[in-house]
């Protein structure tokens, strides 16, 4: 594995991450083999959210921990929170403060080393957000603090008004689902994907030091699953192949050292429940694909380059 400081902060976290969302219909005795082949793999960072199964997912994760309290100086947890099922989003003091000590009592922790705002709430109060950073931090809950699916604009309001500086912005990202890359490749064209749908940011998140984490690293999308395998991506599933047998790995490994060779330092979340499926993703870390491997991938998966 390998490691990397995350940049405005103490922590040295590892190029890829646990992904927690999909543990929650695993037993327990499922969950405790995932955690420590994720720590034997060097993997210290576990991605959570307060809804994540409705709370199931934190459930199972604390009650490892709880067997296995050693464990958690091991390990970076992020939990997120905001999103609110059949409601939608909210930002409010209140709903935060309540979901940060729902998720600590769920995770079995005093503590969660990052927060993020899960997904953008059209009524947030950015002063309203600042002061529950200030409380969770001051008591000790939370140690930093970021978001997810943000635009660079939204990121600049909740930064004028905190003074905890946002460290993360975790977004969708692979080699199909590209939109943060695709824009900028192709700017100024008058084609589809000259779109700039996200308002530039990946090259913002660059510019201020915040790390993009990529969510859905082997998914095509939500309907259609995983691109790995998928009839409607041959010719990238072909190129995988190809690539797989030249590193000797899998597929999967391929497509998630695509997302770590981006100068970016962008952060890869497996959502993977497999232990086996784990090291293998894990080993994307010694991989390191060329130039031209990368835009090969870039190119199979159907997108036009000028
Ligand atoms: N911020 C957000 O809005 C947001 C949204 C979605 C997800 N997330 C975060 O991102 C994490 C990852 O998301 P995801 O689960 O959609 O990502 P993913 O890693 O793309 O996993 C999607 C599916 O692909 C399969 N898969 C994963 N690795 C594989 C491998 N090496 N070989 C074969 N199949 C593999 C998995 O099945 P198997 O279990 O069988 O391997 C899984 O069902 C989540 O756990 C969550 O923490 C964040």
């Amino acid at each position: 594995m390998k490691y990397y400081d995350l940049p405005k902060t103490d922590l040295k976290v590892s190029e890829i991450a646990l992904g927690c969302m999909r543990i929650a219909d695993k037993s327990i005795e499922e969950v405790e083999e995932l955690v420590k082949t994720a720590l034997d793999c060097g993997i210290n960072f576990f991605d959570h959210a307060d809804i994540y199964g409705g709370g199931k997912s934190e459930e199972l994760f604390g009650q490892v921990l709880e067997k296995h309290p050693e464990y958690r100086e091991k390990m970076i947890i992020q939990t997120k929170c905001a999103i609110v099922p059949g409601k939608r989003y909210d930002f409010s003091k209140e709903y935060i403060m309540n979901a940060v000590n729902g998720s600590l009592e769920r995770l079995h922790t005093d503590h969660v080393e990052i927060l993020l705002l899960h997904r953008p709430d059209a009524l947030c109060d950015p002063q309203e957000v600042a002061e529950a950073f200030d409380e969770l931090y001051e008591s000790g809950k939370v140690k930093y603090f970021g978001v997810s699916n943000h635009t660079p604009g939204q990121i600049a309001l909740l930064q004028k008004y905190t003074k905890y500086p946002i460290i993360i912005n975790q977004l969708q990202l692979s080699i199909v689902h590209s939109v943060m890359i695709d824009s900028g490749m192709n700017m100024n064209m008058k084609e589809e994907f000259a779109i700039d749908k996200d308002g530039g940011v990946l090259d913002y998140c660059r510019l201020n030091d915040i790390t993009i984490q990529a969510w859905s690293i082997v998914q095509a999308s939500w309907a259609e699953g995983t691109f790995l395998n998928h009839p409607d991506y041959k010719k990238l599933n072909n190129v995988l192949d190809d690539l797989a047998k030249k590193y000797n790995v899998t597929p999967a490994t391929i497509a998630t050292a695509w997302i770590l060779r981006h100068p970016a330092h962008i952060q890869a979340i497996t959502g993977t429940t497999s232990p086996k499926h784990l090291i293998e993703t894990a080993e994307a870390a010694n991989i390191e694909l060329t130039r031209q491997e990368w835009y090969d991938l870039y190119l199979a998966s159907g997108k036009p380059l000028p």
